[in-house]
């Protein structure tokens, strides 16, 4: 299944979320609004809403209700790419400008708090504690995953078990309580909910994995910026990780990371590219997506068997081959 095809089904829904998340970033000051409005506007896949939608389908359906995590997700999301643009010097997003290319780095930094502070002040009109601290506990968790991603830059030490990690906490686990939030938002029971969360956890892990793979043997086209944009700015990725092990191709990646690093990412990476392209680490880390998707849908089993738990099958092996 294509994603265009599920989203078609839900349509009517996602564009209704479309213009809330539009109205819930409007605002009285006119570079704040411009500068939110220009990442929205450049698009995106949708999937953390779409997550909630489908997860909310196990309970009782209620748009006007479920907005309220559906909204938020995706704004808890644009908030952090706004800040990892900044960190990444990322000059295109999306295709389009990023906000710090397009303004600066100070606007930007601005721009995602403000983003990060409508997503609270949507989610809090729900009177429901436990999905407040669910949602804080996720952001508190992102932030970890990218200060950490910080910390490892240019490391060629770290270990498989230190990118998991970190991934994990960067990208699954919002992807995962996208999944959970929109199943007890909608009040279905707590075997659904985690059921629902243990598909996400699985299914954002083969997303990074997939974004990862995608930024060194994606085109520019696909995926909206320029590939190796990872090793670039030093985040050494599984692909890459798995190459080192290769005892053959050691030495010649460790001088080529180091000379990366020494010329602050302005250099010709194409050899680079062209060794993990060329090496097993593209297809492990294959190999690794679709363990996850895997797992992902084997999760889902225990569910009833609706037309919601189908389409995050569909979803699921879109995800293990996403070209976007
Ligand atoms: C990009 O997320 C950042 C990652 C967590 C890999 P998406 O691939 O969901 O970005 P958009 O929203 O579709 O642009
Ligand atoms: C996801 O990771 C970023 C966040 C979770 C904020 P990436 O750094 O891989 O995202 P892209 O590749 O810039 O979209
Ligand atoms: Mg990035
Ligand atoms: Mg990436």
């Amino acid at each position: 299944m294509k994603l265009i095809d599920l989203y078609a089904k839900l349509k009517k829904d996602i564009s209704y979320i479309e213009k809330e998340l539009e109205r819930s970033i409007d605002v009285d000051n006119d570079l704040l609004r411009e500068a939110s409005l220009h990442l929205l506007k450049a698009g995106g896949k949708r999937i953390r809403p779409v997550f909630v939608l489908l997860g909310a389908k196990f309970g009782t359906y209620d748009l006007a209700r479920i907005k309220h995590v559906a909204v938020p997700l995706e704004l808890i999301h644009m908030a952090s790419l706004v800040h990892d643009d900044v960190i990444d010097d990322a000059l295109t997003r999306r295709g389009q400008l990023t906000v710090r290319s397009k303004w600066d780095n100070r606007i930007a930094m601005y721009t995602g708090d403000y983003i990060f502070a409508k997503a609270l002040s949507v989610v809090t009109q729900l009177p429901n504690p436990l999905i407040h601290q669910i949602m804080s506990k996720a952001i508190v968790e992102m932030s970890i995953g990218e200060m950490e991603q910080i910390r490892y830059f240019f490391n060629a030490d770290q270990t498989f078990r230190d990118y998991l990690l970190r991934i994990k906490r960067k990208t699954a686990l919002l992807i995962a309580i996208s999944c959970q939030l929109g199943a007890i938002a909608a009040g279905a029971g707590e075997a659904a909910s985690k059921s629902l969360y243990t598909y996400g956890y699985n299914v954002g892990m083969a997303f990074q994995v997939r974004d990862d793979i995608l930024d060194l043997c994606g085109t520019e086209k696909e995926i909206g910026k320029p590939p190796g944009s990872d090793i670039r700015q030093g985040n050494i990725t599984v692909p890459v990780i798995f190459a080192l092990q290769d005892k053959s191709l050691r030495p010649g990646l460790l001088n080529e990371i180091q000379r990366i690093q020494q010329l602050d990412g302005q250099t010709d990476i194409s050899g680079f590219i062209r060794t993990i392209r060329g090496s097993n680490g593209i297809t492990r880390a294959e190999e690794l997506a679709s363990r996850y998707i895997d797992k992902a849908i084997a999760a889902l089993e225990p569910l009833p068997d609706i037309q919601a738990k189908k389409d995050f099958t569909g979803i699921a092996h879109f995800i293990g081959n996403r070209s976007y």
